[in-house]
């Protein structure tokens, strides 16, 4: 089976500053841009232990901290750094395009 991917429009440059958070939607994917000293990250947004935003969380250099359990989750990899969380998140593709920030879904 050939799964197809597609780079979708997600925000803008300037909706995602350095040190902040932003889910979005698209179809039935929910997903997470973290932007880490200047670099742009895409995650599942939704905590792979419950159901926690992690948008709603915190960003650090160690990943996205879920605001419900803390557990921390890499942002090259996905992989949580502590528990309660146990499975990694996905981890999507960005680029920048003009002032349009786009993920590989
Ligand atoms: S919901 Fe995220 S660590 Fe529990």
């Amino acid at each position: 089976m050939i799964i197809l991917s597609e780079w979708v429009k997600a925000c803008t440059v300037d909706q995602v500053k350095e040190g902040h958070l932003f889910g979005f939607v698209h179809g039935t994917k929910k997903i997470l841009l973290a932007n880490l000293k200047g670099k742009i990250h895409a995650t599942d947004l939704i905590c792979t232990h419950a159901d926690a935003d992690l948008s709603t969380g915190f960003l650090s250099e160690e990943g996205v901290r879920c605001p419900l359990h803390l557990s921390v989750f890499n942002l090259e990899d996905g992989k949580p750094q502590n528990l309660p969380a146990e499975i990694p998140l996905a981890v999507y593709n960005t680029k920048i395009d003009g002032n349009e920030i786009y993920v590989e879904v």
